[in-house]
């Protein structure tokens, strides 16, 4: 039998240092689907290399966008958004935000294309996007509401919409504006739950004509977008990893550098805060209009606290790790409006409540939320069936780094989906994180 590695998780001394962590993935995809609607050439500085990531940039090159890489950036060389058709299906692997983003930007350019994903990506609602863009009239077809996507070229006079957005989903609003830059005329976007802001704040960075007023976001087309270079901050959902291993581990310090602030991002921040967490947020600064500041974080004593629903956009990929924080925090934290959690690379409402119960945490689950009981210290000890989910692997690692018995997860590959460095970063500061040969 052939023999693996997986990722094993122990009991760490005090965790310091100073450090930089991965690009943004949200950043990073963006940059390359906007870079190639840009007239001209757009260099990318620190864009991620991760799976994610690179299955967007395989799949411009598919529909023949040139893409060059250099020592110290990526140059993608845009076409004002004139694709070619690609030969075969347009492969995004994990990535939810890749696909349903090109779907709406495919949508509306005149190209055939099929469009894939993997186990995980293939079981996810794609319905969300595509009812609106067939408001628009596109040609476009789905299995059941799940994939594969099929965009037919069929010349159809596409036209702009008004649409409410009833979920807080950035991927759905960014799929409808990117839809809507091939659409003459203006597309209003009325979005009750607002979510992160990245896809509006590179247009218009860029010079598209788009303005946000109150929850309305209106894009008025056609657009010239002009070329600028594009850094890429750091990635606060990686960062968040770090923050709660430092927070809930004893004598610790750590200084991250250049990481992105977006305030639909850090709702975690807000809610650690609460909780009595010792975070400082300094030298703010801003990367192609996004915010970007250093977080410092020390251990601090924490305490149960209580998130509504209204929150969920601002923190949507942080409850694996914040149910980790809960899980050491003193008293009963209560977790509200969790329904958007189920349907991310896994049910990450059912696999974290699994994982964290099957090393001893004591909890509530309800059909859209979860209660759990903290303290101080916790069992651990668990083999972790993490679903392929990225965000559920490295939660629970940093579980095991403070819980009184070592935590092994069943995989480790889906990691380099967003954090492909997870392990040598954590290493550097102290943790003790190692590979695990399965048998
Ligand atoms: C993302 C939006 C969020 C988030 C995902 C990345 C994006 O998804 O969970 O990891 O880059 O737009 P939803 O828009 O579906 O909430």
């Amino acid at each position: 039998m052939k023999n693996s590695f997986t990722l094993k998780s122990s009991k760490s001394k005090p965790l310091n240092g100073n450090l930089l962590v991965p690009s943004d993935k949200s950043i990073s995809i963006r940059s390359l689907i906007i870079s190639s609607l840009c007239i001209g050439n757009t260099r990318i500085f620190n864009l991620l290399e991760s799976e994610d990531v690179i299955n967007t940039l395989k799949v411009l090159k598919q529909l023949k966008i040139k893409v060059e890489k250099n020592k110290e950036f990526y140059e993608i060389h845009g076409q004002g958004g004139l694709y070619s058709d690609p030969q075969l299906s347009l492969n995004f692997g994990n990535s939810g935000t890749g696909i349903r983003l090109m779907a709406g930007l495919l949508s509306t350019s005149q190209i055939n294309a099929t469009l894939v994903g993997d186990k995980s990506l293939s079981s996810r609602p794609m319905l969300r996007v595509i009812e609106p863009l067939k408001k628009m009239n596109v040609s476009i077809s789905h299995e059941n509401g799940f994939l594969p996507i099929k965009i037919l070229n069929k010349r159809k006079k596409h036209v702009p919409i008004n649409h409410t957005l009833k979920i807080g989903s950035a991927q759905v609003k960014s799929s409808i504006l990117l839809a809507a830059f091939n659409v003459k005329g203006a597309t209003k976007i009325l979005e009750k739950i607002p979510s992160r802001n990245h896809t509006e704040i590179m247009l218009k960075y860029l010079g598209a004509n788009l303005n946000t007023k109150k929850n309305v976001i209106t894009l008025t087309s056609p657009n010239f977008l002009k070329p600028k270079d594009l850094r890429i901050p750091g990635d606060f959902s990686s960062a968040a990893f770090i923050i709660v291993a430092v927070l809930l581990s004893k004598n610790s310090y750590v200084k991250i550098r250049n990481v992105g602030l977006n305030f639909f991002r850090t709702g975690l921040v807000d809610v650690l805060k609460r909780m009595n967490a010792k975070i400082n947020i300094g030298n703010k600064k801003e990367f192609n209009g996004e915010l970007v500041g250093d977080i410092d974080v020390a251990s601090s004593n924490l305490i149960a606290t209580t998130v509504k629903k209204e929150l969920s956009p601002r923190l949507i990929d942080e409850y694996p790790i914040l149910f980790v924080a809960a899980a050491y925090a003193e008293g009963v934290s209560k977790f509200h409006g969790l329904s958007e959690l189920k349907i991310k690379e896994s049910n990450r409402l059912i696999t974290m409540a699994k994982a964290l119960s099957d090393a001893g945490v004591k909890l509530k689950l309800e059909e859209n939320s979860i209660e759990i009981s903290g303290k101080k210290l916790q069992e651990g000890g668990n083999y972790v069936q993490t679903d392929s989910d990225h965000r559920i692997a490295m939660s629970m690692l940093i579980f095991g780094l403070i819980s009184e018995k070592p935590i092994i997860i069943d995989e480790m590959t889906m990691i380099k989906t967003s954090f492909p460095n997870f392990k040598e970063t954590f290493q550097k500061i102290g943790a003790r994180i190692e590979e695990f040969q399965k048998f």
